[in-house]
């Protein structure tokens, strides 16, 4: 880790560090990472270790069926896929028609498990999911557009049971500064993020991460459900 005596390693010497040392990163993900920077995808999706303990916190769980918002190029999805027993079903929604058939691509070689990638706004997909009675879900990870992230959460609910965990990334917003004005994407994550730390069929715990490739400060909910289907 790159240290000297004056100063602590920086949170780009600490995400490359977990990177290297337990990021854990099979060539299946090594190459979903290559690919989906070919095709020219936003560098976005989570930091390898942070991928790493999505699949633990998933393998604990022993979940049958998982439930994605925000596939981008698939690397997140990989990773939960891997915690799935065979025949396990992973289900992950993608607004971007490139992002999906690039994820679709790039998952090609996940055979054991089901991987579905749908097309469309998650609103209307999630409530699809709801009609259809394709829930529950055992475990959850919300990571689309920011703005919406507490419409996803009550749909998230209602497609849960009780011990269904629901995982959501960036808690903190990168535009704007804490004390300066805050724009529009940083009121509503802080608006959300006072929603989802009071709502009484949960129970949350954050955790700090650092992400994309200036590793930026940022948050992870891990959310307990106690009462499915309940506000
Ligand atoms: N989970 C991915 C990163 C997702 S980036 C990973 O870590 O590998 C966020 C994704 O959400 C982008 O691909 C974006 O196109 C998608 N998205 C944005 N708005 C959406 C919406 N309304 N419905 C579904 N997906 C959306
Ligand atoms: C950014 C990071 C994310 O994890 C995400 O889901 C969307 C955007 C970002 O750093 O801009
Ligand atoms: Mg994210």
């Amino acid at each position: 880790m790159m240290q000297d005596s004056q100063s602590m390693p920086s949170g780009q010497d600490v995400k490359d560090y977990w990177d290297r040392r337990f990021g854990h990163e099979s060539s299946l993900l090594h190459s979903i990472r290559s690919q989906s920077e070919l095709a020219g995808l936003p560098n976005i999706h989570i930091p390898i270790h942070l991928g790493r303990f999505l699949y633990l916190l998933a393998k604990i769980q022993a979940p049958q069926k998982i439930l994605e918002i925000g596939t981008l190029g698939g690397y997140s999805t990989a990773w939960l896929a891997q915690a799935l027993p065979p025949k396990g079903q992973l289900i992950s929604l993608e607004i971007n028609p490139h992002h999906a058939e690039k994820a679709r691509e790039n998952l090609d070689q996940l055979k054991d498990v089901q991987i579905n990638i749908r097309n469309g706004h998650a609103v209307d997909l999630l409530a699809q999911l709801v009609d259809s009675k394709e829930g529950p879900f055992d475990l959850i990870f919300i990571d689309a557009d920011k703005e919406n992230n507490a419409l996803y959460l009550d749909w998230s609910i209602k497609l849960s049971q009780p011990g269904t965990l629901i995982l959501i990334d960036n808690l903190i917003p990168k535009g704007s500064k804490v004390g300066y004005p805050l724009n529009e994407e940083a009121k509503s994550i802080y608006a959300f993020n006072d929603y989802l730390a009071q709502h009484p069929a949960l129970e949350t715990a954050v955790i700090t991460t650092l992400v994309g490739p200036q590793a930026k400060l940022d948050g992870l909910a891990i959310s307990y459900v106690k009462n499915a289907n309940s506000k």
